[in-house]
């Protein structure tokens, strides 16, 4: 399972980008407002960090708005991916930005079946809300699971992004549920980094190595 940062905060992607594990980005309008900025220049910054799929969200509502407010985004770099949400409007977007080469990632699913549509309009990826379902005591990675069914079994190459993980345990789900990606928060990748062990490990083999060479 590959891992993206969810997240619009430079800093953050910059850190957790240096320890070499990230495949790309993903952001949304809440995430983005949060910081502040022009969102476009967030983008080129993220651009010359990640060299992945990173995820533009539009805000429009209407089909033909949303291929018109993609543009700005997928013309800035290859490696933009338009995420465009689960309704009608949103499948017509995906059906014609698709067919003109450029990915689209389905956000906000929460069924099975609104995964398939995605699939069949030619999704590069879908982003079942993990999080969100787990949190109305409905099991998020029970929808993974069954996504990852059903693409499998019908050669579907949309790619899942188990997204609003809240929890490093979401995270291990998620991949044992089949999940292709996880887009995880900066919070998410320093609990996943630590473990209580680890770093008392380390303490005792520095102290043990101080002491052995008071010794020589
Ligand atoms: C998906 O790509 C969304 O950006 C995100 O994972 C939503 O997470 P939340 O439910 O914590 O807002």
């Amino acid at each position: 399972m590959k891992l993206f940062i969810d997240t619009a905060n430079v800093a953050d992607i910059r850190e957790v980008a240096s320890w070499g594990v990230l495949s790309g980005v993903t952001t949304n309008p809440s995430l983005v407002a949060k910081e502040g900025r022009d969102f476009m220049q967030v983008l080129r910054e993220i651009i010359e960090i990640v060299d992945g799929p990173i995820s533009a969200e539009v805000v429009s509502l209407q089909a033909d708005d949303m291929v018109e407010e993609a543009k700005q985004y997928y013309e800035l770099h290859k490696n933009i991916v338009i995420k465009l949400p689960m309704t009608a409007e949103g499948l017509k977007a995906c059906t014609r930005l698709s067919a003109k080469g450029v990915r689209c990632n389905m956000t906000l699913i929460f069924s099975p079946n609104q995964a398939l549509l995605c699939a069949r309009a030619g999704a590069a990826f879908v982003s079942p809300f993990v999080g969100r379902l787990d949190d109305i005591s409905t099991d998020g990675i029970q929808l993974i699971r069954d996504i990852a069914e059903i693409f499998d079994l019908h050669g579907i190459d949309t790619e899942i992004i188990a997204a609003s993980i809240r929890t490093p345990g979401q995270v291990v789900e998620s991949a044992k549920a089949g999940a292709h990606i996880a887009t995880i928060p900066p919070k998410v990748f320093h609990q996943m980094l630590k473990h209580p062990l680890t770093d008392s490990g380390i303490e005792r083999f520095l102290k043990d190595w101080e002491a052995a060479r008071g010794k020589v």
